[in-house]
């Protein structure tokens, strides 16, 4: 059930032109900072977009140029987790990595825990309007947000033929605080 939906949703988000991508990129961005928590929040971790995600590297920037402190994950692939480090520079200290994601080379490498964590932009390949989400299948990001205080609010960002009224979910799976595309802002 997952499986099937996975490969259409990220074909359909495949056969997008880049500058739709893009275009729906900045409009996600611009729907994100409308939120008042961003503007209070200390920490935010994203996501280093791949595969035709939304693309993140002008919302970092932007943040980083604000003096926020910004997080980004690394795939442990033995653990099946996430291991957060502190991005200063994304020109400099980035390369491809795990699964051929963009990742902090090692000498970039800056520990952050999970619990100095204020915001969490998600990657996923669908969500629903309900807030949950389904991703690659590893199980990555359903550990990790397990392990965020309680008052993290935890924003996935999507186009909107990423979102449904219903996707494929399991116990495990999380529920997210917003959803964001390039049309509308949901809240649950
Ligand atoms: N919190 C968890 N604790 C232990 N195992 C988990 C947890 N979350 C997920 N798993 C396991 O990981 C596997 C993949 O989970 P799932 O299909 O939900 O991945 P996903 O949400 O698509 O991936 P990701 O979270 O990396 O984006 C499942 O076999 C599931 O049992
Ligand atoms: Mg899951």
């Amino acid at each position: 059930m997952k499986k099937e939906f996975r490969k259409k949703v990220i074909s359909d988000r495949k056969k997008q032109n880049p500058e739709l991508i893009n275009l729906n990129s900045e409009l996600i961005f611009q729907n994100l900072l409308k939120l008042d928590e961003i503007e209070k929040a200390n920490v935010i971790m994203a996501y280093l977009d791949f595969n035709s995600e939304v693309k993140t590297d002008n919302i970092i920037n932007y943040f980083l140029s604000q003096n926020k402190k910004i997080v980004v994950p690394l795939s442990i692939v033995d653990e099946k987790k996430l291991l957060l480090s502190e991005i200063k520079d994304i020109k400099n200290e980035v390369y491809i990595g795990t699964y051929g994601i963009r990742e902090p080379k090692p000498k970039f490498i800056r520990p952050v825990d999970a619990k100095n964590i204020d915001i969490v932009i998600v990657p996923a390949v669908a969500y629903d309007t309900n807030g949950y989400r389904l991703g690659y299948g590893g199980g990555y990001y359903d550990r990790f947000l397990e392990s965020l205080r309680d008052d993290c609010i935890t924003i996935g960002i999507a186009f909107e033929i990423q979102v449904f009224d219903k996707v494929p979910k399991e116990d495990h799976d999380a529920k997210l605080n917003y959803i964001i595309t390039e049309k509308r802002i949901i809240k649950i």
